[in-house]
């Protein structure tokens, strides 16, 4: 059996784009334990019993995320959205169970197009379910697909409606985890294609316990030399860096 299907055997593993299992087993030098392990804390820890079933208020389920659990969405959206111009979509890459903040979203950036890009096919699916249920889908939708796939990113970004508003939210721990460097390039290359950039970063560790001193500073060098910050200020354990092309 290939050793790509051995690590998907396990069901929280199971929907995860082929090309990111190879990225772990090539990681962990083809150990399927140790590229479980890997995944599971970028892509599987944050599939709950009630996301992957969709059950429960959007609150609910927004809560029981855990990157999303601590986050007041009214909040974030109300400071980015206060500097920020018009905005015709929201692209939302390793969009987690971000979708189903869509209601917040619309109330501080107005009706706009929202396009949720993510690698758990059961979290895409329960955001596709929920744009559907609340007939939001001609203006809502996920894809799943793999970040490192860089170029159908762009084809996605260059056919949404501009002025085109990315979201990284938590996302550059995964990419630099599995290929160490990616996340410059993926910013350059994102960038290309969008107006306006938020990128956030946890503060505390994935646990909540312990509270860890990444001060990752060569993100914010990368950031200062590369593009114009506009904000970057801490809200509820979240740092959010906001940033356009200089
Ligand atoms: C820490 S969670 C953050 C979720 C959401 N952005 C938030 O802040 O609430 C990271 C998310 O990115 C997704 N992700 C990580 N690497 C990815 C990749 N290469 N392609 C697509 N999605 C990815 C994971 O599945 C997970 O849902």
């Amino acid at each position: 059996m290939n050793l790509i299907n051995e690590v998907k055997k396990k069901k929280e593993l199971r929907y995860l784009p082929d090309s990111i299992v190879k990225r772990a087993l090539n990681r962990t030098h083809n150990n399927v334990k140790d590229s479980r392990a890997l995944l599971r804390k970028y892509f599987g820890v944050f599939l709950t019993n009630r996301v992957l079933k969709g059950k429960g208020s959007i609150e609910e389920i927004l809560k029981t995320h855990i990157s999303s659990k601590k986050r007041n969405y009214e909040s974030i959206y109300r400071e980015i959205f206060k500097i920020t111009e018009i905005v015709g979509s929201v692209i939302d890459l390793g969009a987690g169970v971000n979708g189903f903040s869509y209601k917040y979203l619309r109330e501080f950036a107005g009706p706009v197009e929202y396009i949720g890009i993510e690698a758990s096919g059961q979290l895409v699916d329960q955001m596709n379910n929920y744009f559907k249920n609340e007939g939001l889908e001609t203006s809502c939708k996920g894809f799943h697909l793999d970040l490192f796939n860089i170029s159908e990113i762009k084809k996605i970004l260059r056919k949404s409606t501009k002025k085109r508003l990315v979201f990284m939210f938590q996302v550059i721990d995964a990419l630099e985890n599995l290929q160490k460097n990616f996340s410059k390039e993926f910013i350059i290359e994102i960038a290309k294609e969008s107006e306006i950039i938020v990128l956030t970063l946890s503060t505390t560790s994935l646990s909540g316990r312990k509270k860890f001193q990444v001060k990752r500073t060569w993100i914010t060098r990368f950031l200062e030399e590369n593009f114009n910050i506009k904000r970057d200020f801490n809200l509820n354990g979240e740092r959010i860096i906001i940033f356009d092309k200089k």
